[in-house]
């Protein structure tokens, strides 16, 4: 008798596992393709860019309107903010000091970071 549903049992495991196997990729609402590069990049940034997240957010969307959300702008616009804001040319209090310290490097760094993250939904209100 068991001989006989052996066969029956290993062939329903491999379907149950193969089924499970497919579903492995969990579907993820951002579903946004990065290269190697990209990643990298995304990783250096992140790490760069701790000090920022309190006030713009881990992901450059910032919860208070006080704070503007960086995601998705243009390289070349958050570029231009960043070295504004350390050259004196743009004065805030809160954010003056928070750019003063950054080099050239961090500056691009930080930009090309921000502009790859997903820009924040418009607000459904
Ligand atoms: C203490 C809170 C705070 C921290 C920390 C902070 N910022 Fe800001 N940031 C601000 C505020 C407030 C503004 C808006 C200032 C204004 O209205 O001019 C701003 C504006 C900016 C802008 C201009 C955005 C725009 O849309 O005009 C950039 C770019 C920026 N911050 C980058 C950074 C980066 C990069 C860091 C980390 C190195 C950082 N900020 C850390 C508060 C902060």
């Amino acid at each position: 008798m068991r001989q006989i549903y052996r066969p029956l049992i290993i062939a329903l495991t491999a379907s149950v596992l193969l089924s499970a196997c497919e579903k492995a990729p969990a579907p993820t609402q951002a579903t946004v393709n990065y290269s190697a590069e990209q990643q990298q990049l995304l990783q250096q940034g992140s790490l760069r860019a701790r000090s920022c997240a309190a006030c713009h957010g881990p992901q450059g969307i910032s919860r208070q309107a006080l704070y503007p959300s960086l995601a998705g702008q243009s390289a070349e616009q958050l570029a231009q903010a960043m070295r504004d804001y350390r050259d004196g040319a743009r004065k805030n209090a809160l954010m003056s000091p928070q750019a003063r310290g950054l080099t050239d490097a961090d500056i691009e760094l930080l930009a090309a970071f921000y502009a790859l993250l997903p820009a924040p939904k418009p607000k459904q209100e």
